[in-house]
């Protein structure tokens, strides 16, 4: 649906050169709900920008829908465009148009009949939940019904594809949550392609089926977000999943492993999927005949599967404890020491 191969994106600034995007090469299906997370300044708004050539690649290639952006006749250009819309951090309404004229804008531009402007409106409005304020303005209303007004507008069109820059970062997180199941239910009920840049894991988290992550200019790790989040590489990456799975095991506990006598050694184990954890931990006591206690466990949701965290200390004799750490790695489980 998306292709972005190779772009380096270049801007030149009172004589001096900057790239903004170094070598970016991702592919967005139809159907994804693809985020790119990363810190501000990593080239995330340039690289949407791109989708619907507001910005221009240096050198690489833009490919939506099967077209090649750069090298396709300005009408073409124009028919992709009418296929994308996009919602913005803080909403771009017209202060001085009502909810309606705000929503109905990009059709009275396309110069469509008033009538069907006027049915197709109102259906969005109902959609979004804000039926009752179409005649309000803009000013009347709260942050979280002004991104409704702004996805109302953006799906007005009939887009397949909907760009989402940092959509609910200025939102508190109860109506971000709000915010983002509508994205998902756009989604899922009129099959809409979301590209969503953002620099807060939980939007990953809430609605992604995959992830990029950006750092100066360059994608360091992509890929389905239970891959991605279950085993990050890069530090960034980590400091990201950190925000939302947290992983650290409580001081007190710490204290009071630090003052246990016994030959111990600390595993952080991760499992995918509800069910997996409890047999094998069973399994390693059984097994092993050592000791454990479970210092931290952390459990969190993600696209209907289970990422488990289990620190666990096992207390035995430094051979049986190499033992055990081998035949954990034998069965592909992620395991991994911690010095405490
Ligand atoms: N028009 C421009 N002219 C010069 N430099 C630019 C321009 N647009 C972006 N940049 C630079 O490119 C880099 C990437 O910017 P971009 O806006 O894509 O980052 P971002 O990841 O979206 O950051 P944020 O989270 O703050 O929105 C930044 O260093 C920025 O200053
Ligand atoms: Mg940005």
């Amino acid at each position: 649906m998306i292709e972005f191969h190779n772009i380096v994106k270049e801007f030149h600034h009172k004589g001096k050169k900057m790239t903004a995007l170094h070598n970016v090469s991702l592919k967005i299906d139809k159907g994804d709900i693809y985020g790119v997370i990363g810190y501000s300044g990593a080239g995330k708004s340039t690289l949407l920008r791109m989708v619907n050539a507001l910005e221009t690649p240096t050198t690489g290639k833009v490919i939506v829908g099967g077209k090649e952006l750069g090298t396709i006749s300005n009408q073409e250009l124009s028919q992709v465009k009418k296929n994308i819309s996009m919602i913005f951090q803080h909403f771009n309404l017209l202060e001085s148009k009502t909810v309606f004229d705000n929503v109905a804008l990009p059709l009275v531009l396309n110069k469509v009949d008033k009538a069907t402007i006027h049915k197709r409106v109102k259906e969005l409005l109902e959609f979004v939940g804000l039926a009752d304020k179409e005649n309000s303005y803009p000013s009347q209303l709260s942050g979280g019904q002004k991104q409704r007004i702004g996805i109302a507008r953006a799906l007005v069109t009939n887009p397949e594809i909907l760009l989402c820059d940092e959509a609910t970062s200025a939102l508190d997180p109860k109506t971000t949550v709000s915010i983002l199941k509508l994205l998902k239910r756009i989604n899922q009920e009129f099959n809409i392609t979301i590209l969503i840049v953002t620099h807060e894991m939980e939007v990953i988290r809430e609605i992604c089926n995959k992830v990029a992550v950006m750092e100066k200019g360059n994608v360091i790790e992509a890929g389905d977000v239970l891959a991605v989040f279950g085993n990050p590489q890069r530090e960034t990456t980590k400091e990201f999943v950190k925000t939302v799975i947290h992983d650290e095991i409580p001081s007190s506990v710490v204290q009071e492993l630090q003052a246990e006598k016994r030959n111990r050694r600390v595993y952080q184990l991760k499992f995918f999927g509800k069910t997996a954890s409890e047999p094998l931990l069973t399994k390693l006591t059984k097994e092993f005949d050592v000791d454990m206690n479970i210092v931290f466990a952390n459990v969190t949701e993600l696209q209907g599967t289970t990422l488990g965290i289990f620190t666990v200390a096992f207390f035995g004799e430094d051979s049986v404890l190499d033992h055990l750490y081998h035949y954990v790695t034998e069965r592909n489980i992620s395991i991994k020491e911690v010095i405490v």
